[in-house]
């Protein structure tokens, strides 16, 4: 069964309007008209998941070093709006948790990328997916992917059901399509900038949907679509819909 999956996926919820992976970039996602947003999640260092995309704190909070040597209770204190624009200081870091219970309350769809600190591929999917059960009965709006195998064979075992996608590098691996088979993903998730229209074709030979990151640019956008592509993950919602689907 395929997923019923919108063209427009929001990344990190609207990353050029607001401070990406914080529950304030889901709203402005949601308020742009988006119904799937695409969320990273981490764990701290005592294994809370959070909605974080770097490895470090550095780049997207007034914290410095490794998200994973940081416990819940210290990440508490720091803030993640700043560096984005002042309008947005004192926002905090979301847990999976918050984060999910805005997807519901603006009856939105989620792509969760596990996005595993190194080392921690099987911890980050365990503890997700064992939060996630707990609130989560929606399977036809979620998808769960992963860069990590590690990750998605964990997702594949604890929660076989729900859908998964494989994230694919810019330059992928040869032996994508058997990975891709022994995961039993239903979507390949792939370098929309960089992908020709012959590795699009060998994926649909596949038959397996196509979704593209990362695409702010509405001519890529229209040519994605012609070739194939399903959906798109964009951090600018509306220069991709204005593209996409107003006349020209
Ligand atoms: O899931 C699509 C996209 O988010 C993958 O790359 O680095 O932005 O998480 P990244
Ligand atoms: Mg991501």
């Amino acid at each position: 069964m395929p997923l019923k999956i919108p063209t427009i996926i929001g990344h990190r919820g609207a990353r050029n309007y607001a401070p990406e992976n914080t529950l304030e970039s889901i709203h402005t996602a949601a308020d742009m008209g988006c119904k799937w947003v695409e969320l990273d999640v981490k764990l701290t260092k005592d294994m809370v998941p959070i909605i974080m995309h770097d490895d470090d704190l550095d780049r997207t909070t007034n914290g410095h070093g490794p998200v994973a040597e940081i416990t819940y209770a210290d990440l508490c204190n720091l803030e993640a709006g700043s560096w984005f624009s002042e309008s947005f200081s004192g926002i905090k870091i979301p847990t999976l948790e918050e984060a999910i219970e805005v997807i519901l309350a603006r009856d939105l769809g989620v792509n969760l990328e596990i996005k595993p600190c190194p080392g921690r591929e099987k911890d980050t999917a365990e503890a997700m997916l064992d939060q996630l059960s707990q609130y989560w009965d929606d399977r036809d709006r979620l998808l769960i992917s992963s860069f990590s195998h590690v990750s998605l064979e964990t997702a594949a075992e604890m929660a076989g059901d729900w859908y998964r996608g494989l994230l694919l590098e810019p330059e992928p691996m040869p032996n994508w399509a058997e990975l891709a088979d022994y995961l039993e993903v239903t979507t390949i998730n792939i370098d929309g900038n960089e992908a020709t229209r012959e590795f699009i074709e060998e994926i649909l030979d596949t038959e397996r949907q196509i979704l593209a990151y990362t695409i702010n640019d509405p001519q890529t956008a229209l040519r994605l679509r012609q070739w194939g592509v399903d959906a798109m993950f964009t951090d600018d919602p509306d220069a991709i819909n204005d593209g996409l689907f107003k006349p020209h």
